[in-house]
């Protein structure tokens, strides 16, 4: 029987060159984290279902590879990690708050395929717990902020922003009935045009003044301190709260210098059940790409776990969209795999002296090949090529026999001799180490 060497739907094979851009990005998500104070976590990959099943049902709770294992267990791959999260600080009552912790690793959905949507893909979660004030929703903003930075991209994303229960009460305030039905459609806005939206709305048993209602409240949009007033406006009175706390978000952000790249946006809403007020997602800045991470507070989830409350707020940052975009800004791959030396030996006679080389340079951190096929010089040459060295160090007989060794510089072409004693000195003042 013939095997089928495709990869299943949504998962990917990721081979050295491509996989090169992904560890890249994974390195730069973590040196934010660091740098924010936030610590790598590693909980399981497999949980029990009742951790997304038991809570309210949301847009993740369909898409489970959820199955009962050997010992009758109702077991599910994690299509994402906040649940597990609330577990771990549900567990352990003698964490000190606040928590900080971060990680990248595998999630699983059963979605429908797109572009920057796939059935196993990365996230990389960023989560405060303990902090109830807008502190910690700043300073997660302002991590995931620094990621674009980083790459060049924050003039080419979107931070929008919003309040669920401030777009609620906007909601009832002016009359709307249904407003939690019509939150989901809003949750989709996005995806549909005027006429699209407005029936969905209807669908749900909106009328059509109520939905048109809809469409214009959630048009509120832009830079958040601009959109103050207006906002403080259309809300009542018993929220007028939350708009003081969007305004100091505002204005935090601001002292961060991340401002910029953050609007408000009434019509976020988020498909996950468990935000309880501030919830923000980042597009592209065309819109073509889906979300690239999204995030909110949701103080109560830990709550549903155990009789310890914890206040959190967090994001999870999206691999495959984020790729998808460097790819659009022709930024991909952002790191090649790279040799940074090939020690080519002319003849077998001087395998020893090349095989001392390699272990001196990988002692100071490089990577570095010789030849393991007894191969020529000319393919020799041509492997350290296709495997984008930088340097090729040539150790042949006539060489040595002068006290000498040549290195090739891959990108000129250019060859110069060096002392056989030397080469560990010329590395260094090229900076390769
Ligand atoms: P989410 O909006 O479901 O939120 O996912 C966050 C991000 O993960 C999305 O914006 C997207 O970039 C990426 N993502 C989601 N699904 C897929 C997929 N099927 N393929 C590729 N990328 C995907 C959450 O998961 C929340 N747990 C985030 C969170 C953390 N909230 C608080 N803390």
């Amino acid at each position: 029987m013939a095997i089928n060497l495709e990869s299943l739907k949504g998962t990917y094979d990721r081979y050295p060159d491509e996989w090169a851009t992904w560890k890249k990005l994974m390195e730069v998500a973590g040196e934010t984290a660091e740098e924010f104070g936030f610590r790598e976590l590693n909980p399981p990959s497999i949980e029990r279902q009742e951790l997304w099943t038991e809570k309210e049902e949301d847009s993740v709770t369909d898409e489970m590879y959820a199955f009962t294992d050997k010992g009758d267990n109702k077991i599910t791959l994690v299509p994402e990690e906040t649940p597990t999260r609330a577990r771990l600080i549900q567990r352990r009552k003698d964490l000190k708050t606040p928590v900080k912790w971060y990680n990248t690793s595998k999630r699983w959905r059963y979605e429908d395929v797109t572009r920057g949507r796939d059935r196993e893909f990365f996230q990389g979660d960023f989560d405060i717990f303990g902090i109830e004030s807008v502190e910690a929703d700043a300073e997660v903003i302002a991590a995931a902020a620094t990621i674009y930075q980083k790459l060049d991209l924050d003039d080419r994303v979107r931070f929008l922003i919003n309040d669920r229960q401030l777009l609620e009460s906007i909601l009832e305030s002016h009359g709307i009935e249904k407003t939690e039905e019509a939150m989901k459609v809003v949750d989709d806005k996005e995806k549909l045009d005027r006429e699209e939206f407005l029936e969905d709305l209807m669908d749900r048993g909106l009328s059509r003044e109520d939905a048109e209602q809809v469409d214009e409240l959630t048009d509120i949009s832009g830079p958040i301190l601009d959109q103050i007033d207006d906002l403080r406006e259309k809300a009542p009175e018993e929220v007028q709260k939350s708009v003081d706390r969007m305004e100091s978000l505002g204005e935090t952000l601001e002292s961060y210098g991340v401002e910029y790249m953050c609007r408000i946006d009434l019509s976020i809403v988020r498909g996950l059940a468990y935000y309880t007020g501030l919830v923000f997602e980042a597009f592209d800045s065309e819109g073509e790409l889906r979300a690239l991470f999204g995030g909110g507070r949701y103080d109560e989830l830990v709550g549903q776990f155990g009789d310890r409350d914890v206040p959190a707020v967090g994001f999870a940052f999206g691999y495959s969209p984020t790729i998808e975009l460097l790819k659009k800004e022709d930024r991909y791959p952002l790191k090649d795999v790279e040799t940074d030396v090939y020690v080519l030996t002319v003849s077998e006679s001087v395998r020893d002296v090349a095989l001392d080389y390699a272990t001196k340079l990988r002692k100071k951190g490089l990577s570095v090949e010789t030849d393991l096929a007894g191969r020529g010089f000319g393919s020799q040459l041509g492997y350290a090529d296709d495997m984008n060295a930088k340097r090729v160090l040539i150790v042949g007989e006539r060489d040595l026999e002068n006290d000498e060794v040549t290195m090739k510089h891959m990108d000129s072409g250019e060859e110069e001799n060096l002392g056989r004693d030397e080469v560990l000195e010329h590395l260094r003042s090229e900076g390769l180490f």
